[in-house]
């Protein structure tokens, strides 16, 4: 593995599947002193629970310390930038687990530090829920190949994560989403070069129901993303037609999983009766934050 985690595209097939079989190690054995000694800082621009929380307790059962920075602590940027705030930082942690709005930050923070930078969410990707996702899949459905994830929604930073990892693990993916929300064009061209050696099928349709044909997962993501809420109203407008429900769930395979990366939104993106649904694997995958993020640490600090 590099140096750092800010991408999907950092990592290549091997490594994906060797940290979700270390995922899977630490599930079954999770208290280990690995990182005895080892610290941790986690310096957040934006709310969370699931990536504080599980990076806090992962981080303690390999026997290291995490420490928290709340958005309004540092003022990462504002009182201080971003490159001065990474030199101090590094001065007592041994990986800054960073959540930002903009990935440059990340790349400004791995420049300025030879500790190890781990991408937490930024507008872009999102690299660690990607990686719990994967290994949610592989448990519901025993293998990672030969399926075809549907992608219902706002084309954000999941998306993003998503298509990168299914380009590289040669997967179908098939995005819809509205006009104005499609694929960002980077990532797609990112995606269609690892597709080149993989064999991956990436799809793009504005129509949820040619998405989920044959669709072994349905995933969806808020259409409001943390920063977006100014756009609230025409976000709901634009997205009106792209709601996972039953219905739509039953043009998908019988036996399809629905995944989301919580927070939801009941009634926006997804229905309550979906979310309760015996298709929902939300709170497995929620747990898996937990055990593919080990695996990440480990892996990072084995390699150093
Ligand atoms: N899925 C996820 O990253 O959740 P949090 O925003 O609560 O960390
Ligand atoms: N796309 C969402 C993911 C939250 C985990 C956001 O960026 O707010």
């Amino acid at each position: 593995m590099k140096k750092d985690l800010l991408s999907i595209n950092d990592l290549n097939k091997d490594e994906i599947l060797e940290l979700i079989a270390l995922a899977q190690d630490l599930k079954k054995d999770p208290w280990r002193e690995t990182l005895k000694h080892k610290t941790m800082a986690l310096i957040f621009e934006k709310p969370s629970l699931r990536t504080r929380t599980s990076f806090e307790i992962g981080m303690h059962q390999l026997g290291g310390e995490a420490i928290y920075l709340s958005p309004a602590e540092i003022g990462l940027g504002k009182r201080e930038p971003v490159k001065d705030v990474t030199r101090v930082i590094e001065r007592f942690a041994d990986v800054i687990v960073a959540r930002v709005f903009a990935h440059e930050t990340l790349t400004e923070m791995s420049k300025y530090t030879n500790k190890h930078v781990v991408n937490a969410l930024c507008n872009k990707e999102h690299p660690c829920q990607i990686l719990a996702d994967l290994l949610t899949i592989l448990e519901c459905k025993g293998t990672l190949q030969g399926l075809k994830i549907a992608y219902i929604g706002d084309s954000n930073n999941i998306t993003n994560s998503m298509v990168l990892a299914a380009s590289k693990l040669g997967l179908h993916i098939a995005v819809a989403s509205p006009k104005g929300h499609t694929l960002d064009e980077n990532i797609l061209r990112a995606a269609q070069e690892n597709a080149f050696h993989t064999f991956a099928v990436i799809e793009q349709t504005s129509d949820p129901k040619v998405a989920v044909k044959d669709a072994d997962v349905i995933y969806t993501d808020t259409w409001i993303s943390m920063g977006e809420e100014a756009e609230r109203e025409e976000r709901l407008i634009a997205f009106k037609d792209y709601q996972v429900n039953m219905e739509l769930l039953s043009h998908a395979k019988s036996d399809v999983i629905f995944m989301h990366c919580l927070p939801a939104h009941r009634g926006e993106e997804v229905t309550d009766e979906v979310m309760e649904s015996k298709h929902s694997v939300i709170f497995q995958e929620a747990e898996n934050r937990l055990h593919a993020q080990k695996a990440v640490l480990v892996k990072l600090f084995e390699e150093k």
